[in-house]
């Protein structure tokens, strides 16, 4: 597919979509966050990728955020819809894909940005990188999920406190919260972010994708994520890469997963 304003390339497993407008920091217009939906879809429905990794082009940003041009004269309705539009064709979107998906943060992750990152199943950061949601500073709150996510993240006293000063943090205070797992260098992250998508893909997708769905539903209204582990938990024994898990283990060799 060709894209405006996202490179998409896949190779050895791991699809890198990485946002590319580094003149506007990488900000969100509209047309990014559709490009961004249609590029995760295909690569999470493509039987050659294993891992997402999502970054920012250029060493200034991952992404600044949305793209304040686009919303600076919206009303109430146009505003309640562009929060909604963006939740379900992108965050949300991200964060329930089957495949995982990493966040290489590398420089600035903030409002939609840093909103991204936490849609991923996890992030990793460079020691440049400056994360927050300065959306009261514009007189706005933060609308592509930062309000649920950041307090799953770094707990209630955190967030609250981080986006009531619409302040940055730097990568080693994101470690310490808990918003991102590890710290690199710039020039390690992407190579260091690829080792960990390539111990993630020796094991089986299919129990990994399991996985994700029993970990998100504690986090969703009107789930028990201890009955939809059950669920899981039993589907797995149906699948060709739990008779393939078992039987590699028991004959004392490697797995070869079938992805089944
Ligand atoms: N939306 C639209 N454009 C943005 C943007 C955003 N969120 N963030 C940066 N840009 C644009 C700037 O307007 C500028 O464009 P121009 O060169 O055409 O004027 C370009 O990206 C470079 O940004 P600039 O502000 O000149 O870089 P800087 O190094 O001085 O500052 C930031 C970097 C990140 C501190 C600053 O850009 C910023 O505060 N951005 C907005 C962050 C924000 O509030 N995000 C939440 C949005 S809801």
């Amino acid at each position: 597919m060709k894209y405006n304003n996202i490179l998409s390339e896949t190779s050895n497993g791991i699809t890198t979509i990485t946002i590319n407008r580094p003149s506007k920091l990488n900000a969100l217009n509209r047309e990014t966050i559709q490009e961004l939906h249609n590029a995760f879809d295909e690569a999470n429905a493509s039987s050659k990728t294993k891992v997402i990794i999502v970054t920012g082009s250029g060493e200034k940003a991952f992404v600044a955020g949305a793209d304040i041009s686009e919303f600076a004269n919206f009303s109430v309705k146009e505003g309640a819809k562009l929060a909604a539009k963006g939740q379900e064709l992108l965050f949300d979107f991200v964060a329930n894909l089957s495949t995982p998906v990493i966040a290489a943060i590398n420089g600035f992750a903030l409002g939609g940005g840093l909103e991204l990152a936490m849609a991923a199943h996890f992030r990793i950061a460079s020691d440049n990188a400056k994360m927050g949601l300065p959306e009261v500073s514009l007189g706005v709150i933060p609308g592509y999920g930062g309000t649920q996510r950041l307090p799953q993240l770094v707990g209630k006293g955190g967030a609250m406190e981080m986006i009531m000063t619409a302040g940055m943090i730097d990568a080693n205070q994101a470690l310490q919260y808990g918003l991102v797992n590890h710290v690199t260098t710039s020039e390690d992250l992407l190579e260091f972010t690829e080792k960990i998508a390539g111990k993630i893909m020796k094991n089986s997708s299919v129990a990994i994708a399991s996985a994700i769905n029993a970990i998100n539903a504690n986090y969703e209204d009107g789930e028990n994520g201890f009955k939809v582990e059950i669920e899981e938990f039993g589907n797995c024994f149906g699948t060709e890469d739990f008779k393939e898990g078992t039987q590699a283990f028991l004959q004392k060799r490697k797995a070869n997963f079938p992805g089944k």
